[in-house]
C-alpha cells in the first residue's frame, strides 16, 4: 500500500515513544521508505539503535556538520519526503510547531517540508484539554496538516482519558488513505488479459504461443497501483501477482478467455487485452492420445472467438478499449487496421524485429498508436515500465 513512498518520521519526547518502533516496523513492511528524526527527549524515552535497525536508515537527532561546513540536513529531508509524521507529538512540540520555533532538527525540518504532515498528539488528558494545546492544535490543522485523533483510556500519569497517541495501525491507515486519495483510478474497474491461451489438440497436446504473462501482469499492477480494481484474465502461466485489488482469473482457452472476458467486460471502466489469444484451434479435440499412424497428419482449424472484436462491438460510451498489436513485418500499418477494426481506443504495438521486444523477456519496447496523430514511441525498457506508460497514456486519454 505503501510502497516506495518515502515517509519521514518524527519522535518527540512522551511516553507514547516505545510505539514509535512498532510504527517503523509497520511502514518497513508496507515497502515504505522510512527515515525518522529524535527530539533530544524522544532519546530518554526510545533508543536510536532501535529505530535505526526497524528502518534499515540512520536516525537523526542533530544538524549535521559535513565536510564543507554546510549543516542542511534538515532542508534535504523536508524535501525528501513524501508525507512527514510526527508520532508521537508531545504538547510542547505542538506549541513550537505552532509557533513556528526552530530549536531542534525535527522543528527545522518542519519548517522546511513541502510535504503534507499529519500530527499525532500524545498527552496526559488536561494537557490536552487546555485552551493554550486546542488553540496550537487548530493553528496547526489551520495549516493543512491532518491531525491523528488521540484514543480514549488509560494514561501514563494513571488517570483515563483522552490523550493516548493512536495506535500505529491508525496512523499506518490514514496514510494509506491519503495516498489512496492521490491515486487517479479509484473508483475505477479494469479489466486486463494477459498470457497464451492453450487449444487442446488431445489430452496431451495443445496449440499456444510464447506469451509469458509478464507484460499483461505489470499492467494489470500498474492500474491496481494507480487505485483501479482490476479483473485480470489470464491464460495458463507462472506469473503471479498478491497486489490488493487484482483478482485473477486463471483460463486456460480463447474460448475460456471470451467466456470470462464476456462476464468482466460489461462493469469495466478501462479494458487493457494484451494476451496473445490463439486465432485457431483444432476442429476437433480428441478425446485419447492421437497415434502416430501414418508419416504426415493434417489437422483442421477452425477460428477461436475474436475477443477483442466482440468487446469493440460491446463498447460503451465511457469505456475505454486498449488493444495489442504484436507485429513482424508492416508493422503501424497492420496495427492500425486493428485499431479500426476492433474498435480500440488506441493500440500498443510491439515487434519482433525490435531486440528485446515481445514475448518472454523482461522488456518491451513499444510505439502507441491513436486513431489521429503520429504514434509515440518509447525506448525498450522494462515491462513494469512499459506498464505505466501505458496506464500514464490511459490516463491522458481520459484527461
Ligand atoms: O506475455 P509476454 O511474454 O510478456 O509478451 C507480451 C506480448 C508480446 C504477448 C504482448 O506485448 C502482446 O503483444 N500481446 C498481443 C499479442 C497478439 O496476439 O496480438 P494480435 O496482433 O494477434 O492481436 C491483436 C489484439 O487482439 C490483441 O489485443 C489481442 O489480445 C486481441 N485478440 C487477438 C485474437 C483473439 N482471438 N482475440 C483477441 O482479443
Amino acid at each position: 500500500m505503501l510502497k516506495g513512498k518515502k515517509i519521514l518520521l518524527g519522535v518527540t519526547g512522551s511516553i507514547a515513544a516505545y510505539k514509535s518502533a512498532m510504527l517503523v516496523r509497520l511502514l518497513v513492511k508496507q515497502e515504505a521508505e522510512v527515515r525518522v528524526i529524535l527530539t533530544p527527549s524522544a532519546r530518554d524515552f526510545v533508543t536510536p539503535l532501535t529505530l535505526a535497525t526497524l528502518s534499515r536508515n540512520p536516525v537523526l537527532s542533530e544538524f549535521q556538520q559535513s565536510q564543507t561546513g554546510t549543516w542542511n540536513n534538515h532542508v534535504e529531508l523536508g524535501l525528501w519526503a513524501d508525507a512527514f509524521i510526527i508520532a508521537p507529538a508531545s504538547a510542547n512540540t505542538v506549541a513550537k510547531l505552532a509557533h513556528g520555533l526552530c530549536d531542534n532538527l525535527l522543528l527545522a525540518t518542519y519548517l522546511s517540508a513541502r510535504c503534507p504532515v499529519f500530527l499525532a498528539p500524545a498527552m496526559d488528558l488536561d494537557m490536552l484539554a487546555h485552551p493554550a494545546t486546542q488553540k496550537n492544535l487548530s493553528t496547526l490543522q489551520a495549516h493543512g496538516h491532518r491531525l491523528i485523533k488521540t484514543n480514549f483510556g488509560e494514561l501514563a500519569s494513571g488517570l483515563t482519558g483522552d490523550g493516548r497517541m493512536a495506535e500505529p495501525e491508525e496512523i499506518v491507515e490514514s496514510l494509506r488513505q491519503h495516498f489512496d486519495s492521490k491515486k487517479k483510478l479509484t473508483g475505477k474497474r479494469a479489466l486486463v488479459t494477459a498470457g497464451p491461451t492453450y487449444e487442446a489438440l488431445d489430452p496431451v497436446r495443445f496449440i499456444s504461443n510464447h506469451s509469458s504473462g509478464k507484460m499483461g501482469f505489470a499492467i494489470a499492477e500498474a492500474l491496481a497501483e494507480e487505485g483501479a480494481t482490476v479483473d485480470l484474465v489470464s491464460g495458463p502461466t507462472t506469473q503471479q501477482t498478491h497486489l490488493p485489488g487484482i483478482t485473477t482469473h486463471a483460463v486456460v482457452s480463447a474460448d475460456d478467455m471470451a467466456a470470462a472476458c464476456s462476464r468482466l467486460f460489461p462493469s469495466a471502466d478501462i479494458t487493457v487485452l494484451s494476451a496473445a489469444v490463439a486465432d485457431y484451434k483444432p476442429a476437433v479435440r480428441a478425446d485419447q492420445k492421437i497415434k502416430k499412424t501414418s508419416d504426415s497428419l493434417t489437422l483442421e482449424l477452425t477460428r477461436t472467438p475474436d475477443i477483442a472484436a466482440r468487446l469493440g462491438e460491446q463498447k460503451r460510451p465511457g469505456q475505454l478499449l486498449v488493444g495489442f498489436a504484436l507485429e513482424t513485418e508492416n508493422e503501424v500499418s497492420n496495427a492500425r487496421k486493428k485499431l479500426e477494426a476492433k474498435n480500440f481506443d488506441f493500440i500498443v504495438l510491439n515487434s519482433l524485429n525490435d531486440s528485446g521486444a515481445g514475448f518472454g523477456g523482461d522488456t518491451n519496447q513499444v510505439r502507441i498508436l491513436h486513431r489521429t496523430g503520429d504514434p509515440a514511441v518509447f525506448p525498450l525498457k522494462p515491462k513494469r515500465e512499459v506498464a505505466r506508460d501505458i496506464v500514464q497514456a490511459i490516463l491522458n486519454h481520459h484527461a
